[in-house]
């Protein structure tokens, strides 16, 4: 989907916001009620927040729009940093966001005071999904349907790289094969590891490169036992200067590896790592720090961008469309 598609969306859902709100201001409704279990306990209804602005904004507008017209509290938790790990409260999972226990407990039966997430993009976690449909038939998250839009992310290449490698070599880099190690170098028109300041980045142990979701999924996919470290459950990938996961395309001559770069904790890493063993592609990964350096790197350095739409701190950029067939997300 365009740009042009996903903006009226976020228009109209702050629009429904503001008008929810000023109702807010002059409502002076009773009590609001709780949900009750089976025991007689009572709790909130809980809204997991995803942890990106458009996550914060529906949220937001979902809490309103139940305590006002369904009359029920509704609480906030989270944030979480990636899509999985509302996967994970909803099933009453005690830490959503710890790679190494996400602490979910027995199959059995327990109470969640997380029942609710919206702006999930859940493309590339189906095995996730779906192995908790199955370990956790009982308590495992329903998919109840699209929000109203969509969502599109992608890989993108600054235009001036585009040009440099097209002068120098005839590659118009905006295709898989123009990136196969064994024929081109196109890491060379890139930023490499050893260029960047890594005060900007995540060190690859804060990253989602720490999943053992995430690797044990390209581990089965690809068999590269060098692109890991440990065994399942506690499979995670391997480090490069602390800051870097590194293709088999370029693994062996680090300098070659062009700058992969996202933001969260991984955004995009579970996808990335695939396509870049899959397609021989010389490529290191790198994880902004915050989301102010996930805007500020790819203002200084030439790198390959994992990003959903050109929008805010980048909108002045010159960039290619997107390469590498991004993924189009319902929400
Ligand atoms: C890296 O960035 C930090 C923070 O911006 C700065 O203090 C430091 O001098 C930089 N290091 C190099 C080698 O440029
Ligand atoms: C990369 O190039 C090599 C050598 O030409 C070829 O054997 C291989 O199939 C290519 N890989 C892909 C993913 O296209």
């Amino acid at each position: 989907m365009s740009f042009f598609s996903f903006f009226p969306v976020r228009i109209l859902l702050w629009f429904v916001a503001r008008v929810a709100l000023s109702r807010l201001c002059f409502d002076s409704r009773p009590e609001l009620k709780d949900l009750i279990d089976a025991a007689g306990n009572s709790y909130p209804i809980g809204i997991w927040v995803n942890d990106w602005a458009t996550g914060h904004l529906t949220a937001r507008v979902v809490q309103i729009v139940i305590k006002e017209k369904l009359g029920y509290n509704v609480e906030l938790k989270g944030p979480g940093a990636l899509t999985l790990d509302g996967f994970f409260a909803l099933t009453g999972c005690t830490s959503p966001g710890d790679p190494t226990d996400h602490g979910c407990g027995d199959p059995v039966d327990r109470v969640t005071d997380v029942h609710i997430n919206v702006e999930v993009w859940t493309s590339f976690y189906q095995l996730v999904w779906d192995e908790l449909q199955r370990k956790y038939p009982d308590r495992a998250p329903r998919n109840l349907g699209n929000m109203g839009y969509y969502g599109s992310t992608a890989f993108y290449v600054p235009s001036g790289v585009q040009e440099r490698a097209y002068d120098a070599e005839g590659i118009n880099l905006d295709f898989y094969r123009d990136y196969n190690s064994s024929r081109e170098n196109p890491g060379r028109h890139f930023a490499n590891p050893g260029d960047i300041n890594v005060s900007y980045l995540l060190p690859c142990t804060e990253t989602a490169l720490m999943l053992n979701e995430v690797m044990s999924n390209y581990l089965d996919l690809t068999g590269d036992l060098e692109g890991v470290s440990g065994t399942a459950p506690d499979l995670t990938g391997k480090c490069y200067d602390a800051y870097f996961w590194l293709a088999p395309g370029c693994r062996t001559q680090p300098s070659t590896c062009l700058i992969w770069f996202t933001g969260g904790n991984g955004w995009g890493m579970f996808e990335l790592l695939l396509k870049a063993t899959a397609y021989n592609m010389p490529v290191a990964t790198a994880v902004a720090s915050s989301f102010a350096n996930y805007g500020l790197v790819p203002n200084s350095y030439d790198v390959m961008l994992y990003w959903w739409a050109l929008l805010g701190p980048l909108g002045n950029l010159d960039w290619s469309n997107q390469v590498l067939a991004g993924s189009c997300e319902s929400m």
